[in-house]
């Protein structure tokens, strides 16, 4: 199917025009006075090494690896050089290389013209997506019930109305999906907005619920979107940390994408570490064209070091020692799921509440029985979402004072929902807190459970 990309353009996209302080020299010989780039000789950093963490050890000794033990020492040069000066809106050449790699090893588009982009950081690649799709105070965007919060706060400065899609345990539920946009322009919820631009969907390890979409819905999911139009951004910094199961990759929405509407988001915060703020856009080009002008009016491109430092891992680790250490890390977040667990089993109260088993990611949804806990005669004004709210609040504020805190169900709700409940995640607490903090927690819940009983 041949889409025309320049319809979902936002009137800021449309305007916007490649920069020209990053004009091309016309021959290899012009002799330029118009760039700002600094000399070569003003950069002090002429090499750089690291030490990390070897593959053969089982991640348990450090080696010392410098930017001149991959390549010949010319292009060691070429490499520092281009970390030092200011270059494209695409980033570092080399790292450019690695990406599009990167993707096409894991991911596989099945459309030909695909491409990929260096950004800094999922949370920048979001914030860009949207702006270059959507008018402020004018488009609508479709999210799963429970979302991530940083999509709903780049969405309410910019008046753009975020609609709700339901959820079960195997993501996102299509016909859902298939009813919202058939009926868009009769239902009273719907009928005075524009339809969406896109369908925002984080498949893997959903934060917050940490429910990982099946293949078939997957496959569902892009079925509607391609009938009805719809662009889809999966956001999918958890698919490398895969818990269970025969550690098969399962496919990204790309697979599925005969078209070119799936921007995907990698990141390399959480397979690697937050602080390189390295994302990786995939899309279709007339996208990835829009979003490197993008870069670079704003970032310019993704910090060059970031780039090089992870570029020179990859090269000391090289394939096999990037796919060890994603085992690595998925036997840490394994033990880590696997403990909180059974703390939840040993001190969770399960007739107030009960819990999921992620299969990916670091995050768990603990669900509040509601039905438990009497309404006081004085919340009988408040109406089922808004007494959810409150019994949520109340166990939140119990469970601080206790010493022990997790994230509230309704700071991910795009609407108040009938549902109290908090995000868990084992990823950081040491192993004997994990248990510590379930039993606060546990106690926390038992102790409004009793204060509204009495
Ligand atoms: C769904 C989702 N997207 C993006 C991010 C942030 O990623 P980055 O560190 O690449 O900005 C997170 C981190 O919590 C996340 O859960």
């Amino acid at each position: 199917m041949t889409v025309d990309w320049d319809k979902y353009f936002s009137n800021e996209a449309k305007l916007r025009e490649p920069s020209v302080m990053k004009m091309a020299a016309r021959t290899p010989d012009t002799i330029s006075f118009a760039s700002g780039m600094p000399h070569p000789d003003c950069f002090p950093l002429k090499g750089l090494s690291i030490k990390y963490e070897t593959a053969d050890s089982g991640f348990s000794k450090l080696a010392t690896g410098s930017n001149e033990d991959a390549v010949n020492a010319a292009q060691a040069d070429d490499e520092i050089y281009e970390a030092c000066q200011y270059m494209s809106g695409r980033g570092t050449t080399f790292f450019d290389k690695f990406c599009r790699h990167h993707i096409e090893e894991f991911h596989k588009p099945v459309y030909g013209e695909w491409g990929t982009l260096i950004q800094s950081g999922g949370t920048f690649s979001l914030d860009a997506i949207i702006r270059m799709l959507c008018n402020p105070g004018e488009d609508t965007i479709l999210a799963e019930e429970l979302t991530y919060p940083c999509l709903l706060e780049t969405c309410r400065p910019l008046r753009l109305k975020v609609f709700a899609v339901k959820i079960d345990n195997h993501g996102v539920i299509p016909e859902d999906m298939e009813r919202i946009l058939t009926d868009w322009y009769t239902d009273l919820s719907t009928k005075d907005y524009k339809k969406p631009k896109f369908f925002y969907s984080m498949p893997v390890g959903q934060n917050p619920s940490g429910v990982t979409m099946t293949v078939e819905r997957k496959r569902q999911l892009f079925g509607v979107c391609h009938k009805h139009d719809v662009l889809v951004v999966e956001d999918d910094p958890y698919y490398h940390l895969q818990l269970d199961g025969d550690k098969k990759e399962i496919p990204s929405l790309l697979k599925f994408d005969t078209d070119g509407r799936v921007i995907r988001i990698d990141s390399f915060s959480k397979m690697l570490m937050p602080g390189m703020r390295i994302s990786i856009v995939t899309a279709n080009k007339t996208f990835i064209k829009m979003l490197t002008m993008q870069n670079e009016l704003t970032i310019h491109s993704a910090a060059a070091p970031s780039q090089l430092i992870v570029y020179m891992l990859m090269n000391e680790w090289k394939n096999d020692g990037f796919r060890s250490w994603l085992t690595h890390v998925q036997d840490i977040y394994l033990k880590r799921r696997n403990t909180i667990l059974d703390a939840f089993d040993r001190h969770l109260p399960a007739d107030l509440c009960s819990w999921n088993k992620p299969s990916y990611g670091m995050f768990l949804w603990i669900k509040i029985s509601i039905a438990q806990f009497p309404k006081l005669e004085e919340y009988s004004q408040l109406t089922d979402p808004e007494w959810a709210a409150k019994l949520e609040d109340m166990i939140f504020e119990q469970a601080l004072q206790d010493e022990i805190q997790l994230a509230k169900g309704h700071w991910f709700m795009i609407d108040q929902l009938n549902m109290a409940g908090f995000r868990a995640t084992y990823a950081f607490a040491s192993l004997d807190d994990i248990y510590t903090g379930s039993e606060r927690f546990g106690n926390a819940i038992r102790q409004i459970h009793a204060k509204l009983y009495n």
